[in-house]
C-alpha cells in the first residue's frame, strides 16, 4: 500500500511560540458532501487512553461521525472504522497501545474497505511515528492532535485512495467553535475553556503534541455551558492542561475566575475544574471558589515534586514554600477544601533527600487523593537529556514508600467520613456488585450503596456506614 504522507510532525516546529493560533468558526468540511454515502450505514469505534483532553477529543470525534452517517459499533468487530485515540505522557500509555493495535490488526484483513486510525499525542512525535508507520502496516490513516477537524478530508483520501494517510502537523494549533458532539454521558460533562500548554515542564511532552495555550472566546464556553444547564447537566467539569492560564493569550479582559464565576451563576448544580497549575493560581480565583456552593471544593493541584532543586530542574515556576503558601491560603478560604495532586518520583538524578522532602511535603498537606507516576523520559524534552544516576529499582522502592504515605492521610479522611451523609451524584452500577450503585461526593470520593438505576445521573444523599482507603460504602438517606 502506498503511504502518502501530507505532513509530518517536527519537535522544533512543535515547540515553537511564534506563530499564531487559528480560530474558525466549524471544522473543515469540504469533503462531507462526497464522503456521506461512502460511509451512510456504516460502524465506528473509538479507543481512547489518556487525559480528559483526549475524552472531549473522542466526543468531537463521536459527533462528527454519527452526522455523516456513522453508527457507533456494538464492538470493536463490528467497525468499519477503528481509531486508536493515543496518549504520549509516559512509556506504558504507549506500550498499551502498542498491544491494542497488535490486538486490532487481524480485523483489517478481514474486510477490504475498513479504516483503522491511530490519532492523539503519540503521533506528534516524529520517532513514534516512525515506528508505528514501518510496524503496524495494517494501520491506514494517522492524524495528529491538530487534525480532527479535518477528519472527514482525510477519511475522504483514506476511502477514495486505497492510500496509507499521514496528517499530523505540528503547528501552534486552532480554537474551532461549534465542534459537532456526543457526549458520552448525559448528566456530566467536560467543556474545554483553553487548548495547549505553554509551560514546558522539562520531563513533559504535552506542550510539543498539543501546541500553544490558546483560550476559547468566554461567551463561546458560556454558551456551550448554557446548553449544558438547558439540557438537565448535573455536573461540568472546565477543562485545560492549565486551565488557570484561561485567558491569558486573549484580550477579552477575563480570566479563570471571571470565567468560573460566570459558569457558577448559569446554576450547573457542580462545577470543576481540571487541571490547575500552581503559579498561575490566583487568590481572586481562591475567592471564587469560596463564594459559590456549586463550585465544589476539590482541587487538582499538581505539585510533582517537594524539592526546590528537583522543582527548579523540573521547570515547575514555584519552590516548595510557595506552593505551601498557596495551600495555606486556600485552605483557610475554603472550608472543607479536599485537594488531590500529581507526583513524579525519580526525576533524573533525585537524591534520597531530595525525595524525602516529597515525603515530607505530602505528610503536610495531607492529599485526599493523588496520581503518582515513576519518571518515564519522553524523547525530544530537556529532561530526557540529562544523565540519571537513579537505578529503576531505587525508583520503584520510593514510589511504594511514597503511595505508603499518601494512603495514611486517604484512609483516614475516608474514615472521618463514616457516620456522615453526603450529596453522591449517581454514576452507575458498582463495577463488582450489580446490586450497588456508585458516585462520588462533591469532593471526589466514590461510594458504593444498596439502589436502582432510576437514580443515575441524580445527586441523591447517602450516610456513610464503611470506609476503605479508596472508597467508601453508605446507604440511601430518604428525605
Ligand atoms: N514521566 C512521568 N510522569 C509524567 N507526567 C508528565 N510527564 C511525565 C513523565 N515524563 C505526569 C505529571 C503530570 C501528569 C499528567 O503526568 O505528574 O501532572
Ligand atoms: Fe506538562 Fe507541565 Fe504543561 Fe502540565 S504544566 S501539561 S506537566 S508541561
Amino acid at each position: 500500500m502506498k503511504t502518502k504522507v501530507i505532513n509530518s510532525p517536527d519537535l522544533l516546529k512543535a515547540a515553537s511560540r511564534k506563530r499564531e493560533a487559528t480560530r474558525f468558526d466549524q471544522i473543515h468540511l469540504d469533503k462531507m458532501n462526497e464522503l456521506m454515502p461512502l460511509v451512510k450505514g456504516l460502524k465506528y469505534y473509538i479507543k481512547t487512553y489518556g487525559c480528559q483532553a483526549n475524552v472531549r477529543d473522542e466526543e468531537t470525534m463521536r459527533g462528527m461521525m454519527e452526522n455523516i452517517g456513522y453508527f457507533p459499533a456494538e464492538n470493536v468487530e463490528n467497525a468499519d472504522l477503528i481509531i486508536i485515540n493515543t496518549c504520549a505522557v509516559r512509556e506504558n500509555a504507549e506500550d498499551k497501545v502498542y498491544g491494542e493495535i497488535g490486538n486490532l490488526k487481524y480485523l483489517r484483513k478481514k474486510k477490504k474497505n475498513m479504516v483503522l486510525a491511530l490519532c492523539g499525542c503519540m503521533v506528534e512525535e516524529p520517532e513514534i511515528l516512525d515506528h508505528v508507520l514501518n510496524t503496524f502496516k495494517e494501520v491506514n490513516l494517522f492524524f495528529g492532535t491538530h487534525e480532527i477537524a479535518n477528519l472527514y478530508n482525510l477519511l475522504y483520501q483514506c476511502l477514495t485512495t486505497g492510500e496509507r494517510i499521514v496528517a499530523v502537523e505540528s503547528k501552534a494549533g486552532e480554537v474551532i467553535e461549534e465542534l459537532p458532539v456526543r457526549r458520552n454521558n448525559n448528566y456530566k460533562a467536560f467543556v474545554n475553556i483553553i487548548y495547549g500548554c505553554d509551560k514546558f515542564c522539562t520531563y513533559c511532552i504535552v506542550p510539543y503534541t498539543r501546541g500553544k495555550e490558546r483560550s476559547r472566546k468566554f461567551d463561546e464556553v458560556i454558551k456551550e455551558c448554557q446548553q449544558l444547564v438547558d439540557a438537565g447537566y448535573q455536573e461540568i467539569t472546565l477543562l485545560g492542561q492549565n486551565v488557570n492560564a484561561y485567558g491569558k493569550d486573549l484580550d477579552e479582559g477575563h480570566d479563570f475566575a471571571d470565567l468560573m464565576e460566570a459558569v457558577a451563576k448559569l446554576g450547573i448544580p457542580r462545577l470543576r475544574f481540571t487541571t490547575s497549575h500552581p503559579w498561575d493560581f490566583s487568590s481572586k480565583m481562591i475567592d471564587v471558589i469560596a463564594k459559590y456552593p456549586n463550585i465544589m471544593k476539590f482541587i487538582h493541584l499538581p505539585v510533582q515534586s517537594g524539592n526546590d532543586e528537583i522543582l527548579r530542574k523540573m521547570g515547575r515556576r514555584y519552590t516548595r514554600q510557595k506552593y505551601l503558601d498557596l495551600v495555606k491560603e486556600m485552605r483557610e478560604k475554603i472550608p472543607g477544601l479536599s485537594l488531590s495532586t500529581d507526583i513524579i518520583v525519580g526525576f533524573p538524578n533525585e537524591t534520597e533527600e531530595e525525595f524525602l522532602d516529597t515525603v515530607s511535603l505530602v505528610d503536610i498537606v495531607k492529599y485526599e487523593a493523588a496520581f503518582t507516576f515513576i519518571y518515564s523520559p519522553r524523547k525530544g524534552t530537556p529532561a530526557a537529556r540529562m544523565v540519571d544516576n537513579v537505578p529503576y529499582e531505587v525508583k520503584s522502592r520510593r514510589f511504594q514508600e511514597l503511595v505508603k504515605h499518601l494512603e495514611v492521610n486517604i484512609e483516614k479522611s475516608s474514615k472521618e467520613m463514616v457516620g456522615n451523609i453526603y450529596d453522591i451524584l449517581v454514576d452507575g452500577e458498582s463495577k463488582n456488585n450489580k446490586e450497588m450503585m456508585s458516585g462520588y461526593t462533591e469532593t471526589n470520593k466514590m461510594v458504593h450503596f444498596k439502589g436502582d438505576n432510576s437514580l443515575i445521573g441524580k445527586i441523591v444523599k447517602v450516610r456513610i456506614i464503611e470506609s476503605h482507603t479508596y472508597s467508601l460504602i453508605g446507604e440511601l438517606v430518604n428525605e
